[in-house]
């Protein structure tokens, strides 16, 4: 069973100046409700009981949203607004899964899963990258299904125009397993579209053995200077662990960049 999930949240969140110059992006609300909120809401709806959030110093602002209760129990005295109320039970219900680790240098998400390292006690645990939101499908809830049916490690993912192919991770497939869930051969890192093996993207959901860690402990940085998880997956498929490739049916919503996020809001208010 999967039961913990990791969250990277030490971004800078350069993409979405100025607005993080003074706000964490994964509060920024959309449609009313901070970003972060939803995929908690994921998490839980498929069955997650803890939650790990890799914060830096510079994101402390995340842990006083959720750690505030002087103030709520302060208001809620005051006033006994049903609203406000039913905020608080909200809140409380999520502090109750959030633990803190801290990655106060942005090297990257690999180093940002190795700070949970400690925390981690089952075989696998789920990865969410908070500024990928998928709407209308639970994709966790669907990885975890593949991953129960294959007992292997799996990544959400989906085709992208070629000319984008150096945003994300690439994979290569190696044998197709059924409409929607592919064997990976292996997986790159942001390659050039001359490099790229296909234009299979992974997107930020990913069940990963716990064995990764032996592995980013010693990895050296790659693309851009920075430790990948990419990489250490890499060196987990060379080793002949399996990964599968999930082609989800929810829809994909990249809320890093401003014209991301402001489509984001359009399109969760249509819901
Ligand atoms: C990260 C991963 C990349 C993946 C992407 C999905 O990149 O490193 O492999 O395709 O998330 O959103 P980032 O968005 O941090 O640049």
């Amino acid at each position: 069973m999967i039961k913990q999930a990791i969250i990277p949240l030490a971004g800078l969140g350069t993409r979405l100046l100025p607005l993080t110059s003074v706000f964490a992006k994964e509060l920024l609300p959309i449609n009313g409700k901070p970003g972060i909120e939803y995929i908690l809401d994921e998490c839980i709806e498929a069955g997650i009981k803890n939650v790990i959030f890799i914060i830096s110093k510079k994101k402390i602002m995340i842990k006083d949203y959720f750690f505030n209760d002087i103030f709520y129990k302060k208001i809620i005295k005051k006033k006994k607004d049903p609203r406000i109320i039913q905020e608080y039970k909200k809140i409380l219900k999520y502090k109750k899964m959030i633990k803190f680790v801290y990655q106060n240098k942005p090297l990257g998400t690999g180093d940002a899963v190795l700070k949970s390292r400690k925390f981690i006690k089952d075989k696998f645990f789920l990865m969410l990258l908070p500024d990928d939101l998928i709407i209308k499908k639970n994709c966790s809830k669907s990885m975890i299904k593949i991953h129960k049916r294959f007992n292997s490690s799996v990544m959400a993912s989906m085709n992208v125009n070629k000319k984008t192919v150096s945003r994300w991770g690439i994979y290569k497939l190696y044998k197709k397993i059924d409409k929607k869930n592919f064997l990976i051969k292996d997986v790159i890192e942001k390659p050039s579209v001359k490099d790229a093996p296909s234009n299979k993207a992974v997107i930020g959901r990913y069940i990963l053995p716990k064995t990764i860690f032996s592995k980013l402990i010693k990895q050296k940085p790659g693309k851009g200077g920075e430790i990948h998880i990419t990489d250490a997956i890499q060196s987990l498929i060379k080793e002949n662990n399996k990964f599968i490739a999930h082609n989800f049916s929810g829809k994909y919503l990249d809320c890093g960049s401003m014209h991301g996020y402001i489509k984001s809001t359009l399109e969760i208010a249509k819901l």
